[in-house]
């Protein structure tokens, strides 16, 4: 039987993680959920974004799939506790790569981008206890960055101008930016251009992947083998608008795996 694996954010940002699953298991089906109707998740409240992951995480279970990735940090910090109590299907979360970016800082001094949503949270809080030790780790929140994204830039003056003002702020030293919310991984050149050649930036995307793969070989799903398969997207505001900013990012020169997005009215029947 083969395994599909489900996939939820808030907009087209989790797609950084698909992009990176499926350059791991390209054969495997993968259902991606944008909950674009409830656009952004950054601006709202902890317990608004959990009830919409449940919402989101029981589509994708009674449609069939066996696995849940949150493509979103934002509803991981909100929901993933309460995700994993509901649901039998494993779920796997995203978490700002704080880890690999202390490793990768040779001054002890970084950054983690976020939404102001995840800003807030507790989980984030935790996750600096457990790995800052005597680091220095700074939260900068975002407001407007994933938003930008959604309307399908990845570069541009706007881009610019919201990473100019909000980073001008960094502590001098700052050598490692963990990349908090999905939609950054689309952003990232523009980010590393306005930090400069000095700073590194870490993105969690291939590394969720890899935890999807071990997990589907614990919990014993099968891994599918051969030719490669499309993603397939649906959104839960206007399918026609996720698709037109898709299409954008793609002329942008984002990396997408092959998709297709479904309509409506053809969903259930396949390709649209
Ligand atoms: N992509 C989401 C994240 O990883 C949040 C974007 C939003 O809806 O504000 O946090």
């Amino acid at each position: 039987m083969t395994t599909t694996v489900g996939v939820f954010d808030s907009g087209v940002g989790g797609l950084t993680v698909v992009a990176a699953l499926h350059a791991l298991l390209p054969a495997l089906p993968i259902r991606y959920l944008a909950d674009t109707a409830y656009f952004p998740y950054g601006e709202r409240s902890a317990a608004e974004v959990e009830a919409r992951a449940l919402v989101l995480a029981a589509r994708l279970v009674d449609e069939g799939c066996a696995l849940l990735v949150v493509a979103c940090n934002t509803a991981t910090s909100a929901a993933i506790e309460t995700l994993r109590e509901r649901f039998a299907v494993p779920v796997v979360g995203m978490e700002p790569p704080l880890k690999p970016a202390l490793a990768q800082s040779g001054r002890g001094r970084v950054a983690v981008l976020v939404t102001p949503s995840t800003a807030r949270g507790e989980r984030l809080e935790r996750l600096r206890r457990a790995y800052a030790g005597t680091a220095e780790v700074v939260t900068v929140a975002l407001p407007g960055l994933a938003d930008l994204v959604e309307e399908g830039a990845v570069s541009g003056p706007a881009i610019d101008a919201l990473l100019r003002r909000e980073l001008a702020a960094l502590p001098a030293g700052v050598d490692a930016v963990a990349l908090g919310c999905t939609h950054y991984g689309f952003v990232r050149g523009a980010i590393e251009r306005v930090l400069g050649p000095g700073v590194r930036v870490v993105d969690a995307a291939e590394a969720v992947a890899r935890r999807v793969q071990q997990q589907l070989a614990e919990h014993g799903l099968a891994l599918p083998e051969g030719a490669a398969v499309a993603v397939e997207c649906a959104a839960t505001g206007d399918a026609e608008a996720f698709a037109s900013t898709v299409g954008r990012l793609q002329a942008a020169g984002a990396v997408l795996p092959p998709l297709y997005v479904l309509r409506p009215e053809a969903a259930g029947e396949g390709r649209a």
